[in-house]
C-alpha cells in the first residue's frame, strides 16, 4: 500500500497548493463508504502559534476480510519535505525483505507509522460508546505548510464518518486568523486593488461622459462596466478572504463572489473580443464568425466558473477535484486561444484594405495599434496563466501572497494600457493626414510585413 498510493496522493498534494481558491477555512465533511487508502483534506501554512482542530464523528469501517484493527486507520499531518522522504522510505519497504520478521508486517509497511509522518491519533482512540465522537486539538511544534490526511492501511475497507477540521494560527493578542501564514495579507491586498479600481472607474466615467463625450461608444460603457465589475469583485474577494480570516467562514460573500467572478469572466473576454473586431469604433456591426468566437467563449466561461466553484468550495478529498481542475485549466485555455483570433483576422483585413483604399496613413496607424493591442493582450495572457503558476510553485507558503499580489499589479497595467490605447479620442487627432506623413506611412507600409 505504500509506494503507489503516496505517488498517487503527491499529485493531489502539490495541485491542491496551486489552485485552491481559500484554504484553512473551517469545513465539514462526509465520507461515505470510502474506499481510497488515503484522503487529503487541506493543506495549510502554520506559524508557531498554529493548531489543528479535527473532530470525527459517526466513524464506521467495514472490510471484506473480516475485522479491521482500528490502529491502521488514522490522520497525520505530512510536509511537502517530508513526502519525498515518505515516498522514498515506503519504495525502500517495497522493494526489500522485511528486516525485521518480528514486527506487525502490516504496522510496518502502513505510512501512519513512518517516522516523516506527525500522527495525530488512529481510531483506536475513538470511544467505544455508538455514535462515535472525538474532539482532538493539536498545536504545531514546527511551523510549516503540512497536509492534513486520513490514511486507511487495511485493504478493501470503506470507510464513513463525518470530519470538521479547523486549522488556524493564533495571534499574539489572542484571536485566531483562519487564512494560512503567507495569505493573511490578502484581505489589505485586495482592498487596496479595489480601490485602485474604484478610482480608475471615476477617470473612466470622467473621460467618457465629459471629456470626450461625441467620440464615446457602445464600447466604452461595456469597458467602463468592466472596471465596474472588477472593482466590485475585489471588494467581494476582500469581504470574503476577511471573514475566513476572522471567522473561519466566508458568510456568505463566497457566493457574491464567485457572481461576480463570473462576470468579470466573461466581460473582461467580450471585450477583449469586441475591441478586437474593431466593433463599433471601427464599424458598427460585428462578422458571422466573430460572432461564432463570442458564442463559443461564452458558455466555456460558464463552465470555467462552475469549475472554479468545485474547485473553491470542495477540496482534494473529493475523488472528482483533480478533474474539475483539469476541466477549469483546459476551458481557460481554450478561451485563451479563442479569443486571440479576431485580433489577428481585424489584423490580417486592415492589412488587405490598406493595399487598395489609399489611406496609408490611417491604415498603418490602425495597424500599429492592434499589433500592439495584440502583444499586450498575449502578454498579459502569458503571465496571468504561466508566471504566476510559476509564481505559485516556486515561491515558500510564507510568500504565497506574492503571487496574488504580482497578478493584480499585471493585470491593472494591463486595464491600464487597453483603456489608453482604446479611450474615446477624436479621429482627426488620432490619425492626423497631411501628404508627407501619407507618403511615409504608404511606404513603411511596403516595407514593414506585419507578420503574425
Ligand atoms: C450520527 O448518527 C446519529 C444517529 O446514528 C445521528 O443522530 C447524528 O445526527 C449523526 N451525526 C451527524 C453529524 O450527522
Ligand atoms: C472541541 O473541543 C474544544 C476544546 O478543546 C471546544 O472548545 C469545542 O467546543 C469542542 N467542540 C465540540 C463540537 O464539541
Amino acid at each position: 500500500m505504500g509506494g503507489r498510493t503516496l505517488t498517487a496522493v503527491s499529485l493531489f498534494v502539490c495541485l491542491s497548493s496551486l489552485f485552491s481558491h481559500t484554504v484553512g477555512e473551517i469545513k465539514s465533511e462526509r465520507i461515505v463508504a470510502d474506499s481510497r487508502s488515503m484522503i487529503v483534506f487541506e493543506k495549510f501554512g502554520f506559524t508557531q502559534r498554529g493548531h489543528v482542530n479535527i473532530i470525527v464523528s459517526n466513524v464506521s469501517f467495514s472490510s471484506a476480510l473480516g475485522r479491521a484493527d482500528p490502529k491502521l486507520f488514522g490522520f497525520f499531518l505530512l510536509s511537502d519535505e517530508s513526502f519525498i522522504q515518505a515516498v522514498y522510505e515506503s519504495q525502500q519497504h517495497n522493494h526489500s525483505p522485511n528486516p525485521n520478521p518480528q514486527a506487525n508486517s502490516d504496522d510496518n509497511k502502513c505510512v501512519l507509522f513512518s517516522s516523516f509522518v506527525q500522527l495525530l491519533f488512529n481510531f483506536d482512540e475513538l470511544p467505544q460508546n455508538s455514535p462515535s465522537f472525538l474532539n482532538k486539538t493539536f498545536p504545531i511544534t514546527q511551523p510549516d505548510e503540512y497536509s492534513l490526511i486520513f490514511a486507511s492501511c487495511v485493504p478493501e475497507t470503506t470507510v464513513s464518518m463525518y470530519v470538521r477540521t479547523e486549522m488556524y494560527n493564533g495571534l499574539p493578542d489572542g484571536p485566531r486568523d483562519y487564512l494560512s501564514a503567507g495569505q493573511s495579507s490578502l484581505p489589505s491586498i485586495y482592498t487596496f486593488f479595489a480601490t485602485a479600481y474604484i478610482v480608475f472607474v471615476g477617470i473612466w466615467i470622467y473621460i467618457c461622459l465629459f471629456k470626450n463625450r461625441p467620440s464615446t461608444h457602445h464600447i466604452h460603457l461595456l469597458m467602463g462596466g468592466l472596471l465596474l465589475v472588477k472593482a466590485l469583485f475585489l471588494i467581494c474577494a476582500a469581504e470574503d478572504q476577511h471573514y475566513i480570516k476572522v471567522t473561519g467562514t466566508p458568510h456568505g460573500w463566497d457566493v457574491v463572489f464567485y457572481i461576480f467572478q463570473f462576470l468579470k469572466g466573461i466581460l473582461l473576454f467580450t471585450v477583449i473580443v469586441l475591441i478586437g473586431t474593431g466593433w463599433s469604433f471601427l464599424k458598427p456591426f460585428l462578422q458571422e464568425r466573430e460572432k461564432k468566437v463570442l458564442m463559443f467563449v461564452i458558455p466555456l466561461q460558464v463552465i470555467a466558473n462552475i469549475a472554479s466553484v468545485v474547485i473553491g468550495e470542495t477540496g482534494p478529498f473529493n475523488q472528482e477535484w483533480i478533474t474539475w481542475n483539469q476541466v477549469f485549466l483546459l476551458v481557460d485555455i481554450i478561451c485563451c486561444c479563442a479569443i486571440m483570433f479576431p485580433i489577428v483576422w481585424s489584423i490580417r483585413t486592415l492589412r488587405e484594405t490598406s493595399k487598395t483604399d489609399g489611406k496609408a496613413a490611417r491604415n498603418l496607424a490602425k495597424l500599429t495599434l492592434f499589433r500592439q493591442f495584440y502583444i499586450v493582450v498575449v502578454g498579459y495572457l502569458y503571465f496571468t496563466r504561466i508566471v504566476v503558476f510559476a509564481l505559485k510553485t516556486i515561491a515558500s507558503y510564507k510568500y504565497r501572497w506574492v503571487s496574488v499580489a504580482a497578478e493584480e499589479v499585471v493585470t491593472l497595467m494591463f486595464y491600464a494600457f487597453m483603456f489608453y490605447m482604446f479611450r474615446p479620442t477624436e479621429r482627426n487627432e488620432y490619425f492626423a493626414i497631411d501628404d508627407e506623413e501619407e507618403e511615409a506611412a504608404e511606404a513603411a507600409l511596403q516595407r514593414e510585413d506585419f507578420e503574425l
